[in-house]
């Protein structure tokens, strides 16, 4: 694909001073702007976004309600720090967040910048709290990348790698994927919940249940590539968490505000989280993150455990304000979970002809599409990953891969139902063009991805 002088010397200059640190590569694209489902590039190329940037323009692109709150706000006050006055749309948006989040009970609010801090928060309060030093998270998952998230999340080796020892007394355990089964088991049917199993073990040999503050979980595993974990599962972590005092916290960076066709991922199982992480779209991709627990929790966690001097910005709150209006107003919750099981539907359709798709999963508008060499052996098939998203791009669909090739269907929830079938038509003609070999080996060498 053709690329400018501009484009080209913008990607240059990049690749020469910015830390490799910060990039998942994969096209090279320098966006400069955005509208509801759509971006355009410098060169003036359009495309249907089938990321939202990583879950976080859930209403769109540079909404005109999120837009016209960003700029009344600027008008009147750019900044206040929480730490040290009051201001009028952070006590209205944590009025918000105590109604929308699941939990019939008295509710305390703290806010951050970023899910990862978030998640360190909701590590500090859960040992505040309980006066117990043990969390449990999961293998695979992404938390973010401070020191904390870095040291619950388990995604992949390159984020821990050269970095350790960070928080002490995180212990990990499988997340309950029933496709790849982490213990080997090839029969979710049969293998009598070998997770849970798993997990009760460690309280044989480790440690005591009264030994652990917190499990943090994220409802729907998002970066491994969209795993759904049973309800059994679900129910059963949650009930021994109640009855050994653990707190249960949903980790809902990705599944947040909207995502699966409910404001949290974890109302999909009847659950009522004792913490719930919230970052990424709540903003609508301003900086701000939150954290929502029972009063009680926040009451054991003193002042400074968590203020940052930028958190809870006006301007990050009232556009917090608009993303919560729009989703209510546009009756985005009911809209994702109708057209999230038609995405599903059309892929499965298209699984019945292509043996390399293996599995279509997910909730509302947080979908991964399985691609293997085989059904049989279920072995990854990266390549092709990387060859259909590089021709989604070529024909101006933007999408990527995740956990080696699981396609991410993410798109921003106001997408309209023509963009979104535009996008599945290119999508398909990609797939047919990758696996009949008419997408070149090169654009490997350009495609990392995770
Ligand atoms: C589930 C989950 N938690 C936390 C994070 C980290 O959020 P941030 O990059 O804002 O720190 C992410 C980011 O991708 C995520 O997907």
């Amino acid at each position: 694909m053709d690329i400018s002088n501009k484009t080209r010397s913008i990607i240059d200059k990049d690749e020469k001073l910015l830390s490799r640190s910060i990039r998942i590569p994969f096209f090279p694209l320098v966006v400069k702007s955005g509208r509801g489902a759509v971006l355009e590039d410098l060169e003036g190329r359009k495309y249907i976004d089938f990321l939202s940037f990583g879950a976080i323009s859930n209403v769109g692109h540079n909404h005109p309600a999120v837009v016209e709150a960003i700029k009344e706000q600027a008008e009147s006050l750019i900044h206040c720090n929480p730490a040290y006055a009051f201001h009028e749309k952070l006590t209205e948006l944590t009025e918000e967040l105590t109604v929308i989040t699941p939990g019939n009970f008295e509710k305390r609010v703290a806010y951050g910048v970023s899910g990862g801090d978030a998640n360190d928060g909701a590590i500090k309060a859960a040992r505040a709290y309980t006066g117990r030093q043990k969390i449990i998270a999961f293998l695979r998952s992404y938390h973010g990348n401070t020191y904390g998230a870095m040291g619950i999340s388990a995604v992949s080796l390159p984020m821990r790698y050269h970095f350790g020892p960070g928080v002490p007394e995180i212990y990990h355990v499988p997340y309950p994927d029933c496709y790849r089964c982490p213990l080997g088991h090839q029969n979710a049917e049969r293998c009598g919940l070998a997770c849970y199993q798993y997990f009760l073990g460690m309280f044989e040999t480790l440690f005591s249940p009264d030994e652990v503050a917190a499990v943090i979980m994220e409802p729907i595993q998002g970066d491994s590539g969209i795993i759904i974990p049973p309800q059994e599962y679900m129910q059963y972590l949650y009930d021994f968490c109640k009855k050994h005092g653990i707190l249960f916290v949903s980790e809902e960076v990705q599944t947040g505000m909207g995502r699966t066709g409910k404001w949290f991922g974890i109302e999909h199982f009847n659950l009522e989280p004792d913490i719930i992480v919230i970052g990424k779209a709540l903003a609508s991709g301003m900086p701000l993150s939150a954290l929502v627990a029972r009063k009680e929790i926040f009451e054991a966690w003193t002042s400074p455990g968590h203020v940052f001097c930028t958190s809870g910005n006006p301007i990050c709150c009232a556009a917090s304000l608009a993303t919560i209006g729009i989703i209510r107003r546009e009756g985005l919750l009911k809209k994702t979970e109708e057209m999230g099981r038609y995405i599903r539907e059309r892929f499965n359709r298209l699984a019945e002809e292509y043996e390399q798709i293996s599995q279509v999963r997910g909730q509302g508008f947080m979908i991964g599409v399985d691609l293997v060499k085989d059904r049989s052996s279920r072995e990854r098939a990266r390549d092709l990953a990387a060859k259909i998203v590089w021709r989604c791009y070529e024909q101006g669909l933007y999408l990527t891969f995740f956990s080696g090739s699981v396609l991410r269907i993410c798109p921003p929830l106001v997408i309209t139902q023509e963009e979104l079938d535009r996008g599945i038509s290119i999508l398909e003609g990609a797939i047919a063009d990758a696996i009949s070999g008419k997408v070149p080996d090169n654009v490997l060498d350009m495609v990392k991805g995770w």
